[in-house]
């Protein structure tokens, strides 16, 4: 019997002793490749041909490669993820699976299709027709996901109604969001990443606003969702849940197959562009004595592809915070208004009203630390080019998305 650097050879046969410079007990991984280190003359295989027998052995996964974590050569195979994308077959969830399905991820759409439109989830994907309440239902399909990171979009998002029906608002999206987390621990999903919202900020005291600025909402969807918030903050560090939260400011714009179909519609472009369509006479323009250049107010437009790409790049290991999604700068509601008379070629008819109240007049994102930690770069930060996007899609599909087949 003699001893080498790696352990001890018995018979032609070598046994691991420890892992190479660590004096810990091996890997079990290190076990079964350790035999093809060294060869029968005890001469040890040049890299290039030990990368290529871990590939052969490990062609990319089917399985989750989180059940791996340690695999020494995880970094080498392309890090495609299982995720289960809640309210996927809405607004802003249909162009994020869209791109994660582009990416290489595979996408479970978990939505009750309460906002949502079958014909917005993108055929590639597994769609569950579900609801967050269901306590049978929701955990299964997580499961049968093998879900490794969950994306949730699920949520009612009118302020208006919030201020009506606030029960509505606390109960879908905290206390569903709440059964939604704890069937996610259950599950032993690792990264959870949640559509925050400027509105958990309140009307600020300085613009632009930062991450840092203080949170005081001033209707139940914004309080609704920094309770969400914190429920986030403890279940990272009680569970060890790692969480991306983006509070993003106005989402806008289209793919080219996937748009914003709202069955009510409270949002200022699709608004605008329904009078381009000849679908209203004019759009109603709240306040005009703001203290902003033109007298309107000031909004932050985000293109909701960017957010998807934003989202993709929180899903890696080890990112972990709150981010604001905006381009900062904002366009006044005449500039928006301009803007789309300009992209559409036709003239459209505004009305003034009196300002509403809580409406403050610049509401702008400082979105340095999204471009800084998670190298996020806007590819449509300017208002035409979102826009534009937009008004292909309605254009093409004036009628929004087809109505459901019937059940
Ligand atoms: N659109 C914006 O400008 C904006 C701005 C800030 C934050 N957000 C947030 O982004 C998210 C997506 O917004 P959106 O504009 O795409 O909204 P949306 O209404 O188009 O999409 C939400 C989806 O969630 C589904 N859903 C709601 N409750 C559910 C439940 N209990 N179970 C299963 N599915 C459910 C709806 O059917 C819908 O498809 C929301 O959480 C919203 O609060 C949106």
């Amino acid at each position: 019997m003699a001893d080498n650097e790696h352990g001890k050879v018995r018979a032609g046969r070598v046994t691991p002793a420890c892992a190479p410079g660590t004096g810990r007990k091996p890997h079990p991984l290190f076990v079964c490749y350790f035999p093809f280190l060294v060869t029968a003359q005890r001469r040890v295989l040049p890299p290039a041909a030990l990368l290529l027998l871990v590939i052969v052995m490990h062609p990319p996964p089917t399985r989750p490669l989180s059940r791996f974590p340690t695999f020494p050569f995880s970094c080498l195979v392309s890090r495609h993820m299982n995720v289960f994308a809640t309210g996927g077959a809405g607004y802003i969830g249909s162009v994020y699976v869209e791109e994660a399905l582009n990416a290489g991820h595979r996408v479970t759409v978990f939505d009750n299709l309460c906002e949502g439109h079958r014909a917005a989830v993108d055929p590639r994907a597994t769609f569950v027709e579900g609801e967050l309440d269901d306590e049978i239902g929701l955990p299964d399909a997580l499961k049968r996901s093998q879900a490794e990171v969950i994306v949730h979009f699920a949520a009612h998002a009118l302020v208006g109604e919030s201020m009506t029906n606030p029960a509505k608002y606390f109960g879908n999206n905290m206390v569903n969001g709440l059964k939604l987390l704890n069937a996610a621990v259950a599950a032993g999903v690792k990264k959870f990443v949640f559509s925050s919202t400027c509105a958990t900020y309140g009307p600020p005291d300085q613009v632009p606003m930062t991450e840092e600025t203080p949170q005081r909402p001033i209707n139940p969807y914004g309080e609704s969702k920094l309770m969400f918030e914190k429920l986030l903050r403890w279940y990272h560090q009680i569970h060890g849940l790692e969480f991306v939260a983006f509070r993003y400011f106005n989402a806008a714009g289209a793919s080219e197959r996937f748009g914003e179909h709202h069955r009510v519609e409270t949002h200022l472009i699709p608004n605008v562009l329904k009078v381009a369509l000849g679908q209203a006479t004019h759009c109603e323009i709240y306040g005009t004595d703001y203290p902003t250049p033109d007298g309107t107010c000031i909004r932050d437009y985000i293109h909701i592809a960017d957010l998807a790409q934003a989202h993709l790049l929180a899903m890696a290991p080890g990112r972990q915070g709150f981010y604001n999604l905006g381009n900062g700068g904002g366009y006044s509601v005449r500039e928006v208004i301009e803007t789309c008379a300009k992209v559409t070629g036709k003239s459209i008819k505004t009305i003034e009203k009196p300002p509403r109240p809580g409406d403050p007049p610049r509401l702008v994102a400082a979105a340095n630390k999204a471009h800084q930690e998670l190298g996020w770069r806007p590819r449509f930060p300017q208002l035409e080019s979102i826009v534009r996007t937009a008004w292909n899609w309605h254009r093409t599909h004036p009628q929004g998305y087809p109505a459901e087949p019937p059940v």
